[in-house]
């Protein structure tokens, strides 16, 4: 029994019991704690993450687990629900692989040729988003691109419902299932823009992931087999028969890794590019099913004479 009495709780009446609903709130923790408790637990950018911490918690008591989430070592875009990709904020799941700044090298390249398929179509570019995890890329490309036929796809349910929350809102339809299982059958020859940010990690180097990624990321976002290429592979084996002619497939690997996709690209009849950036770190390999898109209708010129029915 407490020996310290108030005057509200005499020492012959037995003192309440502490009950979650009468225990004092925990003192909020301060911003000089919270760097330190982060400091502390090896994160560089402290001051940054405490800002961020310190505007997501409603509570003393949210912004407490969210420090200790963190000093744990989740993911610092797990603990506060989202990323910043391409200037967006794009929801992230516990689970579910956090969208990476190098990766906007590749949503860049999309954009451009997106643009270009709308040129010449003169319609909506039909974009895929396979592999897409969160769906930031194809979120990004909406955003980026205007009117849209939008499509993801991913084989894990935790992602697909992550991406359901950023590709929904960009208008897009996102589907659970493997690789291009998963697409409804009529986009299949329509793909103007295929973006596919496969697992690429060879399965040894796996463990050589920093621990953010490897103890709180799936093994099926980041293992991409013996030599990283094997959902590469099956992606580029697929992709002719759904690109529209003229479409291309665009996927995101390592340097070492760009000369045997190359390969796999060209194997595969797609007219191979790669693009880097130093800036990002990024490689992206691009490739392009021949054929022409269907011309968009010329309009009639004044005083040319009408096509007779
Ligand atoms: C490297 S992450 C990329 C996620 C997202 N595109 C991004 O850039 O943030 C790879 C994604 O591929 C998915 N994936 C792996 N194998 C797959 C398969 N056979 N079919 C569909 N998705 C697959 C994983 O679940 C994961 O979400």
């Amino acid at each position: 029994m407490p020996s310290s009495p108030t005057p509200s709780h005499p020492s012959h009446h037995p003192s309440p019991l502490p009950s979650p609903l009468t225990a004092p709130a925990p003192a909020p923790l301060t911003r000089p704690a919270v760097v330190t408790a982060l400091r502390a637990a090896g994160c560089v950018f402290a001051e940054d993450e405490a800002e961020l911490l310190l505007a997501a918690a409603r509570t003393a008591g949210e912004l407490a687990a969210m420090v200790e989430r963190r000093t744990l070592g989740l993911p610092l875009e797990h603990v506060v629900g989202w990323a910043e990709f391409c200037g967006r904020r794009i929801a992230v799941d516990p689970g579910v692989f956090v969208p990476r700044r190098r990766t906007e090298f590749l949503v860049g390249r999309a954009v451009g040729l997106g643009l270009r398929a709308t040129g010449r179509t003169g319609r909506p570019p039909v974009v895929v988003d396979l592999c897409c995890g969160s769906g930031a890329v194809g979120a990004a490309l909406a955003a980026a691109l205007g009117p849209v036929e939008l499509h993801a796809a991913d084989i894990e349910p935790a992602a697909v419902r992550c991406a359901r929350r950023n590709v929904l809102a960009a208008g897009g339809e996102v589907h659970e299932g493997d690789l291009f299982d998963a697409l409804p059958a009529g986009l299949r020859g329509r793909i103007d823009i295929l973006v596919a940010n496969v697992p690429y990690v060879p399965t040894e180097e796996v463990g050589l992931l920093p621990p953010e990624a490897r103890d709180h990321e799936p093994l099926v976002a980041l293992d991409g087999g013996a030599d990283g290429l094997d959902v590469l592979r099956r992606v580029t084996a697929t992709a002719p028969r759904w690109l529209a002619p003229g479409g291309h497939l665009l996927v995101e690997t390592s340097e070492r890794q760009a000369p045997q996709a190359v390969e796999t690209f060209t194997r595969n009849g797609l007219l191979p590019r790669v693009a880097d950036s130093d800036e990002l770190c990024a490689t992206v390999v691009m490739g392009t099913r021949a054929g022409t898109a269907p011309q968009p209708p010329q309009a009639p010129r004044m005083g040319t004479a009408s096509p007779s029915p």
